[in-house]
C-alpha cells in the first residue's frame, strides 16, 4: 500500500503533516537514497527506505503484551517441527507477531508474557534484573524442613550452585505435597531439576506469578493484553521508563 510521503513522515512521528512538506522543500528527505523535493511522492512503506537527514525513520512500532494462562501439553514456541501444539495455537487473534518471553515446559502450566517488545523481553529474562517467578510445584512425598532450607539456600545442579529462593510449604502431605517456589533465575527445568536434586521429584508443575502479574481471571488456554499500568510497572521493574 502507498502513501504520500509528508503523510508517511507524519506517520513516523517526524513532524506533522505540514512541517513535514518543509522538511522535504528542504531537501532534507532521501526515497531510496534518492532526494526528494517535490511533495506528493508516492512511497511503500513495506519496500521503501526513507531517510530524513540521513537517518531511515520507520512507523512507530505497536508493541502488544500478552498474558497467557498455558496449559499443559502444548509447548512454548512458534512453531514446533513436530507438529505438536504450540501456544501460537492459543494467540492467533492477537494479530500482530508476538514472541514468548523465556519458556515453559510442555508439561508446566501458567503464566506466560508472549510480546514482540525485544528489549523488555531480554531484560525480564536476564537474571541479572532479578525478575520474580512463582511456581507451584506438587511433589513426591513430604520435604523435610531441612529440605525446603536446602532448596532455598541453592542446590548444586550441573552446571553450578542455583541462587538464593523462597520456599514454602502449602500443603505438606502423602503422597504428595505443594510447594511454592520463587526463582530469581531461569535456567532449563530449573524447578523440576532441583525438586528432583532433592528426590521430591515434580508431579505437576504451574507458574503463578512473574514479576507483578497473576494469572488472575484467567482460565488455563486464555490470554488477555495487559492494561497500560501492568506495561508500565514490567518496564520500571526492568529499568526501562
Ligand atoms: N522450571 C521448570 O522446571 N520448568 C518450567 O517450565 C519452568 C521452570
Amino acid at each position: 500500500m502507498t502513501m504520500r510521503l509528508q503523510k508517511y513522515l507524519a506517520l513516523c512521528g517526524v513532524a506533522s503533516r505540514r512541517a513535514a512538506e518543509k522538511i522535504i522543500a528542504a531537501g532534507r528527505v532521501r526515497v531510496n537514497g534518492r532526494k526528494v523535493t517535490r511533495m506528493g511522492v508516492l512511497v511503500d512503506p513495506s519496500a521503501d527506505r526513507v531517510e530524513v537527514d540521513n537517518l531511515i525513520v520507520r512507523p512507530a512500532e505497536q508493541y502488544e503484551y500478552i498474558l497467557l494462562y498455558k496449559p499443559e501439553g502444548c509447548v512454548t514456541t512458534m512453531k514446533d517441527p513436530l507438529g505438536r501444539p504450540t501456544v501460537k495455537d492459543l494467540v492467533r487473534d492477537v494479530g500482530v507477531r508476538v514472541f514468548p518471553v523465556g519458556r515453559l515446559d510442555r508439561d508446566t502450566s501458567g503464566l506466560l508474557l508472549l510480546t514482540n517488545d525485544g528489549e523488555l523481553a531480554n531484560r525480564l529474562t536476564h537474571p541479572s534484573f532479578g525478575i520474580e517467578k512463582e511456581y507451584l510445584a506438587r511433589v513426591k512425598d513430604l520435604p523435610s524442613r531441612e529440605t525446603l532450607q536446602r532448596l532455598a539456600a541453592g542446590i548444586m545442579l550441573a552446571e553450578g550452585m542455583t541462587a538464593p529462593a523462597k520456599v514454602r510449604l502449602i500443603k505438606g502431605g502423602r503422597p504428595t505435597s505443594l510447594l511454592s517456589l520463587t526463582l530469581k533465575e531461569g535456567r532449563n527445568r530449573q524447578v523440576r531439576r532441583m525438586l528432583e536434586a532433592v528426590n521430591h521429584p515434580v508431579v505437576s508443575l504451574k507458574r503463578v506469578r512473574l514479576g507483578p502479574l497473576t494469572l488472575k481471571g484467567l482460565r488455563r488456554g486464555e490470554w488477555r493484553r495487559l492494561r497500560a499500568q501492568e506495561v508500565k510497572a514490567l518496564r520500571q521493574l526492568a529499568g526501562l521508563t
